[in-house]
């Protein structure tokens, strides 16, 4: 893992590989619309959040209840909109199809999703657990 994915941890293993298959993810997406074949990488990304938004969601949301974080609503109000954003664009591409500016769309919105919610929200989790000295068995 490099310095940069570092920077993402929280300290619980199972959110952490989490989010690391999420990084993984949209860094194979970039890599894809770099060799200008994005829109081919479209479907496997999609694929991906509908798993990532049952499971990764859960689990996040199963861990802030067991320790009693106190930002459980707020937090949970962030992911119900990213819920809603892997519909929309479920729905778009249903319309309009498969397309490398979608795969630009999509990218910016996935990156924007890391550096504001994770690097953000999901980092505060990991701090009240170091201030609070929780540590929990992931
Ligand atoms: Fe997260
Ligand atoms: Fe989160």
């Amino acid at each position: 893992m490099n310095n940069y994915a570092k920077r993402f941890l929280i300290g619980v293993k199972v959110i952490d590989n989490q989010h690391l298959s999420l990084f993984e993810s949209i860094n194979k997406l970039a890599k894809q619309i770099s060799r200008g074949c994005g829109k081919d990488e479209i479907a496997n990304i999609v694929h991906f959040l509908d798993k990532y938004c049952i499971q990764h969601l859960a689990s996040e949301e199963e861990l802030m209840i067991q320790i009693g974080y106190p930002e459980l609503e707020t937090h949970k109000l962030k992911h119900s909109l990213f819920i809603e954003y892997v519909k929309s664009l479920k729905k778009e591409i249903k319309s309009d199809g498969y397309s490398d500016i979608l795969a630009h769309k999509t990218h910016n919105h996935l990156v924007h999703w890391l550096l504001d919610h994770i690097l953000g929200d999901d980092k505060l989790i990991g701090t009240f657990l170091e201030k609070n000295s929780i540590s929990v068995d992931k």
